[in-house]
């Protein structure tokens, strides 16, 4: 998938590349609070949902990218449903969903789980299979640690309701992945394995977990070798799975984000951000989908322009560093390119 943007940055053709993965975000409302957001600023600052139509809109706009751009490569595979805000606070995100499996999209959600019930009572059991999976932000399964980290602003039980959301969604078969952010508060050994045991309770598939990025002292939380000894002496024991991904750690070998041209975010507010760190920072920002059509700005000047000009090297951890070194190493040697011909 990144083949073709490697063609391009290395000038093999001229044509322009289709984004391979998409994040919309539904809503920027939440009903939560956690103390580590690194959406709050631009939570507090744009509270929008958009109108269900818009979203069907849009995703019908990028099923049919190609025929508005004929003369382009790539071509979008993944939706990643996520915030900005809680997504399924919004009221109609059961059917957006739904639309994007039915316009063949790979699809993903990322949630605190809070209104999961909605999409796991709504869907054919065909739909929900093909879901690729879904990411239900718990970080602790201990009730006071759970409210301590994520403040809930719901008059019910946000623990249980979620444990019991995740139960139907399993049972509606949804893959669904128990997620945490490490940090000081869920990394004893009662708080991983509670987090385990949940794992285990709900039938989810797996537990996913990832260093916690703390905004004010610009740190990654450090998961030291004892921590990850631990995390895997409890999975074993437990007798189940877990995931702790640590692309963002690699050392980066690239000034300019790559990805940029493969990865866009459609936030609630309208914009087209091409950086999935800055939410609400216009300076990442090439356009407002809610009031163009993104196929007619993609790969455009103002593109170009924050391509350009951003240098990676003042940027925090991110999610696609991976990608922007495999890219890089294919731009220092163009030859590895060759591997596309058989
Ligand atoms: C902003 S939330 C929106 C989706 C949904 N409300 C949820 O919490 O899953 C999207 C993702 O960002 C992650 N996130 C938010 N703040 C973070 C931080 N400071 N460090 C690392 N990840 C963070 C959350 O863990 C979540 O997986
Ligand atoms: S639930 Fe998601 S969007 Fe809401 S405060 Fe927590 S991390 Fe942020
Ligand atoms: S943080 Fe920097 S390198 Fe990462 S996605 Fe954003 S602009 Fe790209």
């Amino acid at each position: 998938m990144h083949t073709d943007l490697s063609n391009y940055l290395c000038g093999k053709t001229i044509l322009p590349v289709l984004p391979s993965s998409i994040d919309i975000d539904m809503t920027n409302v939440c009903n939560q609070d956690c103390y580590y957001c690194n959406s709050a600023d631009f939570r507090a600052k744009f509270l929008d949902t958009p109108h269900v139509d818009k979203f069907i809109d849009l995703i019908d706009k990028l099923a049919e990218w190609r025929t508005h751009t004929p003369l382009s490569t790539g071509t979008v595979r993944n939706i990643n449903f996520t915030g900005g805000g809680e997504p399924t606070v919004h009221p109609q995100y059961h059917k957006i969903i739904e639309h994007a499996l039915d316009r063949n999209f790979l699809v993903t959600l990322i949630t605190n789980g809070s209104k999961l019930d909605k999409l796991a009572k709504n869907l054919s059991p065909e739909k929900a299979q093909r879901i690729i999976w879904i990411g239900v932000d718990v970080d602790s399964a201990v009730s006071k640690t759970y409210e301590d980290i994520r403040q809930s602003l719901t008059t019910y039980n946000m623990l249980d309701r979620v444990k019991a959301n995740i139960k139907l969604a399993v049972q509606a078969g949804i893959n669904v992945d128990i997620k945490g952010l490490l940090m000081e508060h869920n990394t004893t050994e009662e708080e991983i394995t509670a987090l385990f045991k949940m794992v285990k309770d709900t039938g989810a598939r797996q537990l996913h977990i990832r260093p916690m990025y703390d905004l004010q002292t610009k740190k990654i939380f450090e998961v030291t070798d004892k921590l990850k000894n631990k995390i895997q002496a409890i999975s074993k024991l437990t007798d189940v799975k877990y995931n702790l991904p640590e692309n963002r750690k690699e050392p980066r070998t690239y000034t300019k984000c790559h990805q940029m041209f493969l990865y866009t975010i459609f936030a609630a507010n309208g914009d087209v951000n091409v950086c999935c760190e800055s939410r609400g920072d216009r300076s990442f920002t090439i356009g407002n989908w809610l009031e163009e059509d993104v196929r007619d700005f993609w790969m455009g000047k103002r593109h170009m322009q924050v391509y350009n000009t951003v240098n990676t090297m003042q940027c925090p951890p991110c999610k696609p560093n991976k990608m922007n070194n495999i890219i890089q190493k294919d731009i220092d040697n163009s030859s590895l390119l060759e591997r596309q011909i058989m």
